[in-house]
C-alpha cells in the first residue's frame, strides 16, 4: 500500500493558477494516494469559489483562514489539518512545477526523511531572473548557511518546495517569522536523511508575487530567532565569554613574564607567548564548554591546529583592518583597532564554528 501524500498549497489571490495547478498535481501523482490541501487566507479574487468547485472532481480539501494571514503560518495550519504520512509543500503560482512531485516522493521512498526541490543542484535553476534577484537569493542562502550551519545539509533551503515525513516534525514547535517555512521545518524537525532533487523555478504567468521589502527583514529576524532556538546563539555568547577570559590570560602572562619572568628586555617575546597561551586556554574552554557537543568524530590534534590557524589569521585580519582604516581612510586609531577587533572576532567565531567544530 502506498502512503498518502498531503500536498499543502498556501494561496492568496491565485484564482487563475489553481485550476491548472490542481490538474497538473493530479496528473503527476496519478497512481499515488494523495490529497491537495489548499490553505487560503480569505482571498478576495474568487480563489475560494474556484477551489470549492475543484473539490467535486479532485481530492481537494479547502481550509480558509479568516482572521490570520501569512504564508508560513498558513502552511503550518495545513500540516496540522492534513492526513498524509508524507507532507509536501508547494506554491500555488506554478513557479514550483508539479511534475517534480514524483521525484520528491521517490526520494522519500528511497530513504530520505525530508527532500527539497532545489535550484542549486545540477539540473536545477531559475528561469529569467535578473542578476540582482539572483544575487539576493544566493546572498540569503549564504546567510543561512553561515549563521545556521545545520542548514548546509541542503544547497537550497529557501526553495519553498519540499516533502517530509510528518512523524519527524512536531507542528506545535514550528514558529516561523515571514516566508521561509522550509528552513523552519528543516531546522526544527528531526531528519536523519536529507535529499535534494533539481527543479527549474518557473516564471509567474498569472497573479502577483506577495514578496515585499519587509519579507527580507522578516527573513533576518527569522534566522536570528532560529539561532536562538537551535542553540547557535548560546554558542556565540559562550565564545564571547571565552574570548574575554583569553584577554585576561594574555595580559596576565605578559605582566608576569615582563615583571617577574626575566623578559623585561624581551617584551616582544612576552607578547607572542601571551597570545599563544591565550589561544591554548581559549581552545580548551571552547572545546570543553562552547562546542562540547560538537567534538564527535573530529580528532583532538585536528581541532587544536584548526583553531590555532584560524586565530592567527584572525589576528592578521585585525591588523590588516587597523592598517587599512588608519592609513588609507584616516580613521581615529582606537576606532580602527576596535573595528579590527570586532571583525577578527567574527572571523574567529564563524570559521571555527563552520570548520573546527563544524
Ligand atoms: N495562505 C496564504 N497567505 N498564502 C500566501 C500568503 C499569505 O499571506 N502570501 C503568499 N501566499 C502564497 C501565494 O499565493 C503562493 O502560492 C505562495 O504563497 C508563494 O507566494 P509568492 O508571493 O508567489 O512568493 P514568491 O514567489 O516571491 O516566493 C516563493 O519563492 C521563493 C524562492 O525564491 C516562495 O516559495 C518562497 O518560500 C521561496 O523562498
Ligand atoms: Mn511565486
Amino acid at each position: 500500500m502506498k502512503e498518502t501524500i498531503s500536498v499543502i498549497v498556501p494561496t492568496y489571490n491565485e484564482k487563475d493558477n489553481i485550476v491548472p495547478l490542481v490538474e497538473r498535481i493530479s496528473k503527476a501523482l496519478s497512481g499515488y494516494n494523495f490529497e491537495i490541501v489548499i490553505v487560503d487566507d480569505n482571498s478576495s479574487d474568487g480563489t475560494i469559489d474556484v477551489a470549492n468547485s475543484l473539490a467535486a472532481k479532485y481530492p481537494v480539501k479547502l481550509l480558509v483562514r479568516r482572521n490570520e494571514k501569512g504564508l508560513a503560518t498558513a502552511v503550518i495550519h495545513g500540516i496540522k489539518n492534513c492526513s498524509g504520512k508524507y507532507v509536501c509543500v508547494m506554491d500555488a503560482d506554478l513557479q514550483h512545477p508539479p511534475e517534480i512531485l514524483p521525484d520528491l516522493v521517490k526520494a522519500i521512498e528511497n530513504g530520505a526523511d525530508i527532500a527539497f526541490a532545489s535550484r542549486y543542484v545540477p539540473g536545477g535553476g531559475v528561469k529569467d531572473w535578473g542578476l540582482v534577484r539572483r544575487m539576493i537569493s544566493k546572498g540569503a542562502t549564504k546567510v543561512s548557511h553561515v549563521l545556521l550551519p545545520s542548514s548546509r545539509r541542503v544547497k537550497d533551503p529557501m526553495s519553498g518546495f519540499f516533502i517530509f515525513k510528518r512523524e519527524n516534525v512536531d507542528p506545535d514547535k514550528l514558529k516561523p517569522i515571514g516566508y521561509k517555512i522550509a528552513l523552519e521545518v528543516l531546522l526544527i524537525g528531526h531528519f536523519e536523511h536529507v535529499a535534494e532533487v533539481p527543479f527549474i523555478f518557473e516564471d509567474r504567468t498569472a497573479g502577483k508575487s506577495k514578496l515585499r521589502a519587509k519579507t527580507q527583514i522578516d527573513y533576518l529576524k527569522h534566522v536570528f530567532n532560529l539561532m536562538a532556538r537551535t542553540g547557535e546563539l548560546a554558542m556565540f555568547i559562550k565564545f564571547i565569554a571565552v574570548g574575554l577570559s583569553g584577554v585576561i590570560v594574555n595580559e596576565g602572562l605578559y605582566w608576569l613574564l615582563t615583571r617577574y619572568g626575566g623578559l623585561a628586555d624581551y617584551d616582544y617575546w612576552a607578547v607572542v607567548i601571551g597570545i599563544e597561551a591565550s589561544i591554548l586556554t581559549n581552545f580548551t574552554l571552547n572545546d570543553t564548554f562552547t562546542f562540547a557537543r560538537r567534538r564527535a568524530g573530529k580528532s583532538f590534534i585536528g581541532r587544536l591546529l584548526k583553531f590555532n590557524l584560524t586565530c592567527v589569521v584572525g589576528a592578521g585580519v585585525q591588523w590588516g583592518l587597523f592598517m587599512l582604516f588608519t592609513r588609507v581612510f584616516g580613521v581615529y586609531d582606537l576606532l580602527s583597532n576596535f573595528i579590527g577587533i570586532v571583525a577578527g572576532f567574527l572571523w574567529n567565531y564563524f570559521v571555527n564554528r563552520n570548520w573546527t567544530w563544524k
